[in-house]
């Protein structure tokens, strides 16, 4: 019988630290459940001498990745650095050598997931990525275990909380978009590049790997459509709101009839929408499946003691299955290589800028009937001098028809500018 199974961390920023602490301060509660100790033997840094906001003894801290690699000591690598390299390559070489992973890396899940599970599955060996998506939240392992023999058909997730975060300072306190982003970093909900965040890719990535497990498909992280919140304005969380919706930054995946469409963009939500309460820093999963029907997912998306959980756990399920000496598997759930959809219909928001004179809406509305889009309504939000603001909102339109007909509008006399085009998830 093991009486330890010994663990190195490469990484010891906000998840790194979330998750020592973990380890450490919940010690005894894990070892009644694994039956051995789990104790950390080595953490990877940069920089060896900078101060740490948690204390661990000096002599775990090495730079160089070979301490750990090439120990044949420890049974488990946490990778809890970020970014793609050199990331990817350690993970690999730690698989290489026999060890059982984990990571919280969504670039890296996202990008090389199936190259990774599969050297995994090659070697026996277990890895796990439950933090990589919605921190704190268990929606990996509720996917590839609770829901495995369910179809799941669509996939509606809140799973940016440095964006969600903004969103909501912004519609809630009226805060401007760079205050609440500055706020997002100094709580460490943002990735060290807020780009990741702000522009939808670090959602793109957790949209990739949720519909590459729910789906059963390997995803290509090119095919996902994504776009960001900076062009988000007051003004349209202002009218979105008079409308009964709220802007949410959507990631929606659906599986029509065998072909996945994946997207990730700001998004007008009706207030009644159980994801249309999703406040702060915290994420939520909507699922629609064919046995199960709805199910939510809810919590804190980020941050150092929620995300450490999340590796705590798989940390702790690995090593009940080294002591309870079980055959190891991964199981890439992605199976199977679905084709994507060529174009989904939608209904969007269209905020413009007209010169303000009889005959204007006609002739909008004429383009827009001329390329087949369908208005539900039309509002003259705002009138300054020979200046107006009109808001469009259409039924749902093929995405090329929908943007033929914009360029077509944004070319009339009478246009001054396409001031915002959001899309409408109103069913
Ligand atoms: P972080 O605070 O920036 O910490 C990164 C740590 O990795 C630092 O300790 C850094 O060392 C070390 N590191 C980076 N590159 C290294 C390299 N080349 N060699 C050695 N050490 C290196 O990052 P984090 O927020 O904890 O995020 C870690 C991972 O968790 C990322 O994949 C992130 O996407 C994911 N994640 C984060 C959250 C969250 O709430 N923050 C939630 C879910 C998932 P130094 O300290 O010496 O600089
Ligand atoms: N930066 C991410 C977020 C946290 O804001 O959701 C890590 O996934």
């Amino acid at each position: 019988m093991r009486e330890k199974v010994k663990v190195a961390i490469m990484g010891f920023g906000t998840v790194g630290t979330g998750t020592y602490k973990i380890l450490t301060e919940n010690r005894e509660l894990i070892v009644n459940q694994v039956g051995a100790d789990i104790e950390v033997v080595k953490i990877l840094v940069r920089d060896i001498n900078k101060k740490r906001q948690i204390e661990a003894p000096e002599y775990l801290f090495t730079s160089d990745a070979d301490d750990i690699l090439e120990n044949p000591e420890i049974d488990i690598v946490v990778e809890l650095m970020g970014g793609l390299e050199p990331a990817y390559s350690y993970i690999m070489k730690a698989l290489e050598r026999g060890k059982h992973v984990v990571t919280a890396n969504k670039e890296v899940m996202a990008k090389k997931g199936r190259d990774i599970l599969t050297k995994a599955d090659e070697n026996s060996l277990r890895l796990c990525f439950e933090a990589s998506v919605c921190g704190g939240v268990p929606i990996i392992r509720a996917l590839k275990n609770s829901l495995a023999t369910d179809r799941i058909t669509k996939i509606m997730g809140i799973v940016n909380g440095t964006t969600n975060y903004i969103l909501t300072k912004m519609s809630q306190e009226g805060s401007e978009y760079e205050e609440a982003l500055r706020e997002a970093q100094a709580l460490g909900y943002a990735e060290a590049d807020p780009t990741a965040d702000v522009e939808g890719y670090d959602a793109a990535y957790k949209m990739a790997i949720l519909s590459s497990i729910g789906f059963h498909s390997k995803v290509d992280i090119d095919k996902v459509k994504r776009e960001g919140i900076s062009k988000v304005s007051q003004l349209d969380i202002e009218y979105g709101n008079e409308l009964g919706w709220t802007i949410k930054l959507l990631g929606i995946a659906q599986d029509v009839e065998g072909k996945l469409d994946i997207s990730v963009s700001p998004v007008m939500l009706p207030k009644q929408h159980p994801l249309a309460g999703v406040m702060g820093v915290n994420n939520a999963v909507f699922i629609n499946s064919e046995a199960v029907g709805e199910l939510m997912f809810y919590g804190p998306g980020a941050g150092q003691m929620a995300t450490g959980n999340s590796v705590a756990a798989d940390i702790m399920a690995i090593a009940k299955q080294i002591v309870m000496g079980n055959k190891m598997q991964s199981n890439c759930s992605c199976f199977t290589d679905k084709d994507y959809v060529e174009e989904l219909k939608a209904g969007y928001y269209t905020r413009m800028n007209v010169i303000n004179k009889p005959g204007v809406l006609a002739k909008i509305a004429a383009v827009f009937g001329n390329f087949g889009v369908s208005i539900e309504s039309v509002l003259q939000k705002k009138t300054e001098g020979d200046k107006a603001e009109i808001v469009w909102i259409t039924a749902k339109v093929g995405e090329s028809s929908f943007r033929k007909a914009i360029e077509a509008i944004e070319s009339l006399d009478v246009v001054n500018s396409i001031s915002s085009i959001i899309r409408v998830e109103n069913n």
